[in-house]
């Protein structure tokens, strides 16, 4: 089944098509984040604009960089939760209309279980059960995958995301947004041991994280005891941060996906979510991996950021097992995980 993929939940706007909910066909991506580095941050009213000007040539150009039309289609997936509300709607009015017209079975995507299904992309098999870790800007949560896009919340952070603390991180040290990709660029040529950060929960048997602290510390041996002093650190200094800061995140990520894979006797461990673009983490998971005998799931880079493949992988699963979206389809702004059946408002 040939599964066409939408996805508009942030500020990247994405199309692929997806064959049985593990080739990937054709996919295609605008992202506005570089619109968004003057901003420091995403602008939900832009964010949306820009998906109404972008999806439908995005349509267009992965229908012919794959060669078919829309009557090759099985069906369409879209990313209906959670995320800015303007830009789901974009996503979703468009997947709607197109599986209406076309009278094809539509999938209401949960974005946070998408990362988790990009697993699933360019590889054959994958073993149930598992442990899932999505790591992304909103969130950091640890799943018990059951089946192919059943994934249930076994925990996760109290506070920041660990993406939301690399972006807040690389504001304090003075760096652009997004945060992270610049953090790990940096801390490749810093050292770790020249700054010393807490690590919540660390060695505890919760699947707890929490990141304000590691943030609050950096805060303050970067810019004062209030926080608000300029930044104390030349050059150097800013790169041993930023390995400081990557270390410590990673290692409490590190630490608590393989206590969770212990505690949950699964031989599998998965990473999903922009922060598996961080290389320290690949790195460090690929290893902890290794020396526990599990098997490891890590998506390619482009499959961790957001992507439309991913949506369109979960999205077959869905469709396959029956799980269909009515016209009445509405996004959600909230919702990670949760039901899949789709809410109406008022
Ligand atoms: O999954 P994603 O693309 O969007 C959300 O669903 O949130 O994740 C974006 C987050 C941002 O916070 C960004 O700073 C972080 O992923 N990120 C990274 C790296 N690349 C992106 N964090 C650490 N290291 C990276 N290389
Ligand atoms: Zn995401």
């Amino acid at each position: 089944m040939l599964v066409l993929g939408i996805e508009s939940s942030c500020d990247e706007t994405a199309v692929a098509l997806v064959r049985d909910g593990t080739t990937v066909l054709a996919e295609v991506i605008a992202s506005q984040a570089d619109d968004f580095a003057a901003w420091g941050g995403v602008v939900p009213e832009l964010a949306a604009r820009g998906h109404v000007a972008s999806l439908p040539g995005l349509i267009e150009r992965v229908l012919i960089q794959a060669g078919v039309t829309l009557d090759a289609l099985g069906g369409v997936a879209v990313g209906a939760w959670p995320g800015l509300i303007g830009s789901l709607l974009t996503g979703v009015t468009a997947a709607k209309v197109i599986a209406q017209r076309r009278g094809l079975p539509l999938a209401a995507v949960d974005h946070i279980q998408a990362h988790l299904a990009a697993i699933h992309l360019d590889r054959a098999a994958v073993m149930y059960p598992l442990v899932g870790l999505v790591a992304s800007g909103g969130h950091s949560h640890f799943y018990l995958g059951e089946a192919p896009g059943r994934f249930q919340p076994i925990g996760g952070t109290i506070d920041d995301a660990a993406g939301e603390a690399f972006d807040k991180a690389a504001a304090t040290l003075g760096l652009g947004y997004p945060g992270g990709p610049q953090i790990d660029a940096r801390a490749a040529r810093g050292n770790a041991a020249a700054m010393t950060l807490p690590r919540s929960f660390l060695n505890d048997d919760t699947l707890r994280l929490s990141f304000a602290g590691i943030k609050t510390a950096l805060l303050y041996q970067a810019r004062g005891p209030l926080g608000k002093d300029p930044l104390r650190l030349d050059a150097r200094g800013i790169d041993d941060a930023c390995a400081a800061f990557q270390t410590a995140v990673v290692d409490c990520l590190a630490t608590k996906l393989l206590l969770a894979a212990r505690q949950r006797g699964v031989r599998a461990i998965a990473v999903g979510g922009g922060v598996a673009c961080n290389r320290a983490l690949r790195a460090r998971v690929a290893r902890d991996a290794a020396m526990a005998g599990l098997e490891l799931y890590l998506p390619a880079t482009k499959h961790c950021a957001d992507n439309a493949a991913m949506v369109a992988a979960l999205g077959h699963f869905q469709i396959a097992r029956g799980e269909i979206a009515g016209a009445d389809l509405v996004p959600l702004p909230t919702g990670s995980a949760g039901p899949r059946k789709p809410k109406k408002t008022i």
